[in-house]
């Protein structure tokens, strides 16, 4: 990162990266199909409620833990751990292995945007048939190598990005972006929601069944909003680490968090009216999202532009969220002084995430055959990380931070005085962290301990 610590040039800047950060295929590619795993309305309101009392509390302490200590995850969680004398210096490490590894399998499915933003375009010079081919997810899914290729470009591009600085740029390019995604987005929404499923969908969205909850169910919102929010990675504890001194965090981590959760929604709804229409598409297929938009786009009125300039929005919101995460393990190698300076950093990690990478673009090709438990293994590496991995990191940083600052420090960090309800959230806040978050994670998990069985 070429800024100093604590050198956003606005406060704008912040909310850009953190919301671009927090908003990108976990929106709108992961949660619809957890969703349809997860059979619907239930789920939506249990993955709601945990995304604002969990979540938001959550990167409130992340952010304040960055910005509290000026670094990134591992230095600040081993500062945290010599204050307070409890284990938890491990839990930065954690962060960052998971990091790398998400990363990988993100560039994947980033890839597969890549894809279909270039069959767009070249659709735009072909016949509906020929574009039809060109757009059908099923010759992607089959060619592991261009999945591989496409993935490598996806982390050639990432690291050419962090090399030359987050800062320069890319802060001016996405925000010209994002209106036109919203746009798109809004659009494509009211068309979807005129499809003649909307019915059986707002019944299958908005109507909560809670008998289709499943044991696992838990676990997999509050893996969902942990991921969404770039909760338990380090990300945003690097993010806060670089917020001014002036900026109040729970604000910033309230705002991002609504945002975020927001626009999932949004994405569930524009989904699942096409995805109905579809019949034969499963619900709950990790490629849902790539399954149903494309063909649906090409149907429609100047469907192939609109679809070239979705793929391209989806792809910087891709784009931005790697950033994010490759960033985490760049800036961990740079703050514990690993004297092989930043770029050379970047490039390795990207060379890392290349080779982690193999697998998962392999998973629905080469090794298709191999499958965990009836899953194909990207969805199984998937399932591991985020369901079962990703709590326990975010939880270890959670008590980290709590254990290793002050009463005193936390309630300054927290009570603005010009802001009144800071006065009265505090104390929320401290009783989410310290009893319902912990215990709350502890259940998710014995209740997928016991499905398994
Ligand atoms: N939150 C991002 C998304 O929803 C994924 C992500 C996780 C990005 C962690 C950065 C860090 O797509």
């Amino acid at each position: 990162m070429a800024a100093k610590r604590g050198a956003w040039r606005t406060r704008f800047g912040f909310y850009l990266l953190a919301i671009g950060s927090a908003c990108g295929l976990g929106n709108l590619w992961r949660f619809p199909y957890v969703v349809g795993e997860n059979g619907g309305g239930a789920f939506i309101l249990l993955y709601v409620f945990m995304a604002l009392a969990i979540g938001a509390p959550m990167l409130i302490a992340e952010l304040m833990l960055g910005k509290n200590t000026r670094k990134s995850v591992m230095v600040a969680t081993q500062q945290m751990a010599q204050k307070s004398n409890t284990g938890f210096k491990w839990a930065g490490r954690l962060a960052v292995i998971l990091t790398i590894v998400v990363f990988s399998y993100y560039a994947v499915i980033s890839g597969w945007v890549l894809h279909f933003m270039t069959q767009f375009f070249v659709s735009l010079f072909s016949d509906y048939e020929s574009a039809s081919s060109k757009t059908n997810l099923a010759a992607l899914m089959g060619n592991g190598w261009l999945q591989l290729m496409l993935a490598s470009a996806h982390i050639l591009i990432t690291v050419v990005v962090v090399v030359k600085g987050v800062q320069e740029g890319l802060e001016r390019w996405i925000s010209y972006m994002m209106p036109l995604f919203a746009a798109l987005v809004i659009v494509l929404l009211v068309k979807s929601f005129s499809l003649p499923s909307t019915p059986e969908v707002v019944r299958f969205l908005f109507y909560p069944d809670f008998s289709k909850l499943t044991m696992s169910s838990l676990n997999h919102a509050l893996g969902h909003v942990f991921f969404t929010l770039s909760l338990g990675f380090g990300t945003m504890v690097t993010y806060g680490s670089y917020m001014r001194d002036e900026d109040h965090v729970p604000t910033a981590g309230f705002r991002v968090a609504l945002v975020d959760s927001l626009i999932s929604l949004v994405a569930v709804m524009m989904i699942f009216p096409v995805a109905f229409q579809a019949s034969n598409v499963p619900l709950t297929d990790p490629a849902l999202m790539f399954e149903v938009l494309p063909r649906y786009l090409l149907g429609i009125h100047g469907g192939t532009l609109f679809g070239l300039a979705f793929f391209v929005c989806l792809y910087m919101a891709a784009l931005n969220a790697s950033i994010g995460l490759l960033e985490v393990v760049v800036s961990n190698f740079v703050d514990t002084k690993k004297n092989i300076g930043r770029v050379r950093a970047t490039w390795y990690s990207g060379l890392v995430a290349l080779l982690l990478a193999i697998l998962p673009a392999l998973s629905s090709s080469v090794l298709k055959a191999v499958r965990v438990g009836g899953r194909s293994l990207i969805e199984s590496l998937d399932s591991l990380l985020i369901n079962w991995f990703l709590p326990l990191v975010a939880l270890a940083i959670l008590l980290a931070f709590y254990k290793g600052t002050s009463e005193k420090e936390k309630e300054v960090s927290f009570i603005d005085k010009d802001k009144f309800v800071s006065y009265s959230m505090y104390p929320h806040w401290i009783f989410v962290l310290k009893w319902v978050a912990p215990a709350i994670i502890g259940l998710g998990f014995v209740l997928q301990v016991l499905s398994l069985f």
